[in-house]
């Protein structure tokens, strides 16, 4: 029987894969480590949970809800957007999705016509890769290396823009690489976009773990014209640590909402109910909560600088927000290779390079993110371990 063409040339799913190898891990060095997705390594704010609780037991958030999002919420993350860049944000700009994956498949039905370009720095986040082969966009990779930061060069997205690309997506801070982008890149970007025609995508899924010296990430939000061609994405999976609930939102101008509501009720009718109810809650009151957590991301993004330091052969050549991303050394087999036999003889699960797109052979993401610091002081033996004559 026949399939799509476009389903079947998109990735299997790498994280399930990654973990698969773990399966053969007998527990020589140490429990298991689970560096494979990021997630954030705290449970739930409690008040948080009873909210849930309390907004699932409600018969009224058992109904379909507006298609664009619960009021409550899109007014709470509107203030949230307007306080963090200083920027006058409103409900209107704000459409809440079920995740901010879904959030990426959709703005981008509503963006490419069949066989549309799309520039896509390079290592990129494996899922808008997907979602993007699924839809039959052409993928146009924009490769950003080591020795600049893994940041794009705006010369090279200008060409990519030039030969027709309808859209460029950017993630700040990167995954998998942590990189921050510096708010004069974007907004150089964003400029080559305007005059090309084309969209600016920035999935700021991270953005709650910026250091304070980062905020505000850029100046976007600060002109009205970015309605016309930029495109933000957010997530409450990571800041709110409720990925399970599926909570994400867009923020764009009124033509392209317009257009996007056909989508959104077309494949997500409305987001869940409960956990917007709750979430509307938590956005204003769980600020110190969250202003917590970004710190408790810092210090661990510390200490595993601190604790892969003394692995001279490694390079660690990317680090921010959950992510580090890490050369081999030279005598290490090839990332994939690599990244099974870290989880199948050391128990340490984590994502090769290649996972995330061309010219990545040489590199693993750890989400360290995941775990606490005692987890992170486990790493530089296991790692050394690939160093290892092998039998
Ligand atoms: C850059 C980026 N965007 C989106 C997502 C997905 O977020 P959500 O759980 O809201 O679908 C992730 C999750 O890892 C991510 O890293």
């Amino acid at each position: 029987m026949k399939l799509s063409p476009r389903i079947q040339a998109t990735a299997t799913p790498p994280i399930p894969a990654a973990r698969a190898w773990a399966a053969r891990y007998q527990g020589q060095a140490g429990p298991a480590i689970d560096l494979t997705q990021a997630v954030p390594g705290y449970p739930p704010h409690a008040d948080l949970l009873a909210k849930l609780a309390e907004a699932a037991g409600n018969p009224a958030n058992a109904g379909y809800g507006p298609i664009d999002g619960e009021a409550a919420l899109r007014t709470a993350l509107a203030e949230d957007t307007a306080r963090f860049y200083g920027a006058d944000i409103t409900p209107a700009d704000v459409v809440i999705t079920a995740g901010g994956n879904l959030a990426f498949s959709m703005v981008m039905a509503a963006l490419l016509g069949q066989g549309d370009a799309v520039a896509l720095p390079t290592p990129w986040y494996f899922n808008h890769q997907m979602a993007l082969t699924m839809l039959g966009a052409s993928v146009q990779p924009l490769p950003c290396h080591a020795e600049d930061g893994f940041l794009p060069i705006v010369a090279e997205a200008r060409a990519l823009l030039a030969a027709g690309a309808r859209a460029l997506v950017l993630v700040t801070p990167n995954n998998p690489t942590g990189a921050v982008y510096p708010p004069a890149l974007i907004a150089e970007l964003a400029e080559a976009c305007r005059t090309h025609g084309a969209w600016l995508v920035i999935d700021e899924t991270y953005r709650d773990f910026l250091a304070p010296a980062q905020s505000p990430p850029h100046a976007l939000f600060q002109s009205p014209a970015w309605r016309d061609h930029v495109i933000h994405l957010y997530s409450f999976s990571k800041a709110y640590c409720v990925p399970g609930h599926r909570v994400g939102a867009v923020l764009c101008g009124p033509a392209f909402r317009t257009e996007l509501l056909k989508a959104l009720d077309t494949w997500q009718i409305c987001p869940p109910r409960a956990a917007q109810a709750a979430l509307a809650w938590a956005v204003p009151n769980l600020l110190p909560w969250r202003l917590g957590n970004r710190d408790i991301m810092a210090t661990r993004a510390a200490a595993f600088a601190t604790a892969v330091a003394p692995l001279t052969n490694w390079r660690l050549e990317a680090l921010g927000a959950y992510f580090a991303y890490m050369r081999l050394p030279a005598a290490a087999p090839d990332a994939v290779q690599s990244a099974e036999i870290l989880a199948a003889e050391q128990g340490l699960m984590l994502l090769p390079g290649p996972f995330f797109g061309p010219g990545q052979q040489r590199h693993l993401r750890l989400a360290f993110a995941n775990v606490g610091l005692e987890a992170i002081a486990a790493l530089p033996a296991r790692l050394l371990a690939l160093e290892a004559p092998r039998p």
